[in-house]
């Protein structure tokens, strides 16, 4: 198959995207960066054969070959034409049928800490993505470049079915637990108030900040699948898997948009720290939530143990004299078992991802994602990770 594109100008956001998505296979490395000093663009050539794509992007400065073989599917570089697009992200409806059968709050019981803060996600998932949705079509009117706009829709709908999923799963656990109804509640309104009461700007800046942190996050959880999520119940551990690879796969759109109608590494900088203290309170609003309607024989952990800030203070409730601490179980964390090195490099990524010039396409990506990818795309049962070959045989 041969499939060439016409000769056609294009803009800088265009020419970074073809070059990202270009480059994330590339087997020669990240090609020069088209935006540097120019100022027009030309998508000269594109030819999509079996196994290569060859796209050249002159500029007004010099030209740029991009020779990738999309077929290496490692990086969950887009195995096919589509590196002609704009954007690259895939709209994927799922359908873990949470209602028919008893979701477990504790779905990985090797590994309670992990199990309640990946519910906890759940929760936040809702709240954090219905903000979004809110927040592209208010500021669909600002973004005046049409790639821009087009990857800002498809970041909007991606956004809207992780949170549809996300709904699906936290019902099959208030269903069994009814009082997590009030923590949804709480989570929910949480991020409703902020969208009431701050501008455009700063969750523009919010979800920039909050998204660039989750490929090194994801990419820990999903390189430690075997003890993370295939142990545990397929259809939350497939819930999971899905939103954190798609993520990866989305993960530039979020600073796409906000360079596009912002456009100020400083500003965004500058609200880190209280974007951070938010999605921290979120999450606590959630665990205290777990603590309070879950009893502890079905959660097995006290579920604020993940903040050192909970865990010193009961050290401390311990050790004083006419204290004692609160008694909501064990305190172990969810990334004990996994390799100290892994966890520093991850929080090397963090760190990375809130400085200014942070490019999310440059990230290391979980070879998990590649494999994902084309399953998916063979049409195999994805909501089904770990079972689906058992299930269909
Ligand atoms: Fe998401
Ligand atoms: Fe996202």
């Amino acid at each position: 198959m041969l499939i060439s594109a016409p000769v056609r100008p294009i803009n800088s956001t265009a020419a970074a995207t073809i070059r990202r998505v270009a480059s994330a296979s590339s087997p020669g490395g990240l090609p020069p960066h088209p935006r540097l000093r120019a100022t027009r663009w030309t998508l000269a050539q594109a030819l999509v054969t079996a196994d290569s794509v060859k796209v050249i992007i002159q500029t007004n400065v010099q030209s740029y070959d991009y020779l990738t073989q999309p077929s290496g599917g490692r990086t969950g570089a887009r195995p096919n034409n589509e590196v002609l697009t704009v954007t690259e992200l895939h709209v994927r409806k799922m359908d873990f049928a949470f209602a028919d059968y008893d979701v477990p709050f504790l779905w990985n019981p090797q590994n309670p800490a992990f199990s309640s803060m990946a519910n906890a996600v759940s929760f936040l998932a809702i709240g954090f993505e219905k903000m979004i949705v809110q927040l592209i079509n208010q500021a669909k009117p600002q973004i005046t470049d049409p790639e821009v706009a087009e990857e800002a829709d498809a970041f909007m709908r991606q956004e809207g079915q992780h949170s549809t999923a996300h709904r699906q799963h936290v019902k099959g656990l208030i269903r069994r637990y009814p009082g997590l109804q009030q923590t949804l509640d709480a989570v929910i309104r949480e991020f409703d108030e902020l969208t009431a009461s701050t501008p455009v700007k700063y969750r523009l800046a919010y979800t920039a900040d909050l998204e660039a942190t989750f490929t090194p996050v994801f990419k820990l959880m999903l390189d430690n699948d075997s003890t993370l999520f295939a142990p545990g119940d397929d259809r939350v551990a497939s819930l999971f898997i899905w939103h954190f690879v798609e993520e990866v796969e989305h993960r530039s759109s979020a600073l796409i948009i906000f360079n596009s109608v912002v456009n100020s590494e400083l500003y965004r900088m500058r609200v880190a720290p209280s974007v951070f203290r938010h999605v921290l309170r979120v999450i606590r609003v959630a665990c205290a939530g777990f603590n309070e309607h879950v009893p502890l024989k079905d959660r097995q952990v006290d579920a604020l143990s993940m903040f050192a800030s909970y865990r010193n203070q009961q050290t401390l409730r311990r050790l004083l004299p006419g204290l004692r601490p609160a008694d909501n179980g064990t305190m172990p964390r969810a990334f004990d078992d996994l390799g100290l090195k892994e966890q520093l490099v991850a929080l090397g990524g963090i760190i990375r991802s809130q400085t200014p010039g942070h490019n999310p396409a440059h990230e290391k990506l979980p070879d998990l994602a590649g494999e994902w990818f084309r399953r998916y795309d063979e049409g195999y049962d994805v909501t089904r990770w770990y079972t689906a070959d058992s299930v269909s045989s």
